[in-house]
């Protein structure tokens, strides 16, 4: 299976190499050390499955603007859709919105970010959501329950910046009415500010399940679904101090991560026939107890239907696995949910505020040695942005990321 898959990305990227040279790829803009060039490369999905590195002029710095040089990008689910699909019909697009990089110029009224902490040249940064139609929000509107709605940079309409996705060379980050919302994250390295975006997504969800209060401590926890998503929530479980989770999944390399991220037990539902024996394999892995809550972290229908067989009768689930519609699901409400009186929160994207307790879960989860960096399994540079999103496809790893020299 492995192999295959491995045979599948190898064929790709010899089919990507062999391919007419239609599109002449720009090289790095040079300047000086220190020096902003005039130009700077940008990744633009022009037709689906297809990205062109463009070079569009570096424009000029406003007084409430923020030029930064792009360090690296993950490539992200959504990212894979457009690729695929164009769901949000944005072609032509600079994708990109999992980035960060270096703030080489900056407008003369830009003393902050959106937390209030200072900000010079050579400061790191991320960026968050774009509130253009909400300029009230704040980081601390604790009212803002979930900013799914809003815009990122990365899935901007092309315009005359071009600079709008972190998948370039430099982003202009747009102050002033644009509603741009960013971070300074000097303190976190490279690998941790690439995995900030993803890593949200999992606080938001936690969350949204200590607010059922049924999450303790000592809660013995099923986390299903070991891609980045489920082996992230494991993470941050464990940084809490929550000590028994078990990882359910159907890919033993998956689940062998899942324990060094902290699962103290796994099981691959491939190994059971039936909801009734996997149901039990769980049931075993927690000596004998169903769970007290439950992380649907896959996008499989399936998946959102067994696991409530999982679960206790009074617990919890935190179903986040659907961040697009993958469908309907087939669940009996008498047994599932009524009888068992289940406690259910749904959980989408994150807010501002869980950016900022974000950066603080890396930095513990960090001290603590969990392998947050081997998440990010390849590494291209950008003008193998191609090949890096046929990798991703192919589910060859984890975390695909995008590094500039
Ligand atoms: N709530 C949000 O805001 C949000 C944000 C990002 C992603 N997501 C969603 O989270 C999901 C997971 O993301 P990911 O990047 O980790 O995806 P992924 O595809 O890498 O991982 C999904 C994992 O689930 C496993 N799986 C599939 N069916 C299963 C089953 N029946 N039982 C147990 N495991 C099963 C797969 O083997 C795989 O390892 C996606 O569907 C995505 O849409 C939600
Ligand atoms: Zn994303």
């Amino acid at each position: 299976m492995e192999m295959n898959i491995e045979e599948i990305v190898k064929q790709v990227l010899a089919e990507m190499k062999g391919a007419p040279a239609a599109q002449e790829t720009p090289a790095a803009p040079k300047a000086a050390s220190g020096e902003i060039p005039k130009t700077a490369r940008v990744a633009m999905l022009t037709a689906l499955k297809h990205y062109d590195i463009k070079e569009f002029p570096i424009p000029e710095v406003g007084d409430d603007d923020i030029l930064v040089k792009v360090e690296g990008c993950g490539i992200c689910g959504t990212d894979a859709h457009e690729f695929k699909k164009d769901p949000f019909g944005l072609i032509p697009v600079a994708l990109g919105h999992e980035g960060t990089g270096e703030i080489v110029k900056m407008g003369k009224n830009v003393k902050t970010d959106t937390a209030g902490k200072p900000v010079k040249v050579g400061d790191k940064v991320v960026t968050c959501m774009i509130f253009k139609d909400d300029p009230e929000i704040t980081m601390y509107d604790l009212n803002k329950k979930n900013v799914g709605g809003a815009d990122v940079y990365g899935l901007l309409p092309d315009d005359d910046v071009h600079l709008n996705g972190w998948f370039s060379d430099y982003i202009l980050i747009r102050g002033g009415s644009f509603g741009s919302t960013f971070f300074n994250v000097s303190d976190l390295d490279l690998d941790s500010r690439i995995l900030i975006e993803p890593c949200a997504v999992l606080i938001h969800a936690v969350e949204r399940a200590k607010s059922t209060g049924i999450l303790r401590f000592n809660s013995r926890v099923v986390v299903q679904g070991c891609g980045p998503i489920g082996l992230i929530c494991i993470a941050i479980l464990k940084t809490m101090g929550v000590q028994n989770i078990c990882a359910v999944d159907g890919e033993q390399k998956r689940l062998d991560f899942a324990k060094k991220m902290g699962a103290g037990m796994t099981v691959n539902f491939k190994d059971y026939k039936g909801i009734e024996a996997l149901a039990g394999a769980v049931k075993d892995a927690f000596g004998g107890h169903p769970a007290d809550f439950a992380f649907q972290c896959t996008g499989s229908p399936v998946a959102h239907a067994n696991i409530y067989k999982f679960i206790r009768n009074g617990g919890g689930l935190c179903e986040l696995g659907f961040f697009i519609n993958g469908g309907d699901a087939t669940i009996n409400p008498h047994f599932d949910i009524c009888s068992k009186e289940i406690t259910i929160v749904g959980s989408w994207v994150y807010t501002l505020r869980d950016y900022a307790t974000t950066f603080d879960f890396l930095k513990s989860a960090k001290q603590i040695g969990l392998p947050m960096s081997e998440l990010i399994t390849h590494r291209f540079p950008l003008d193998q942005i191609n090949e890096a999103h046929e990798t991703n496809l192919a589910m060859a790893g984890l975390k695909i990321a995008i590094i500039n020299e």
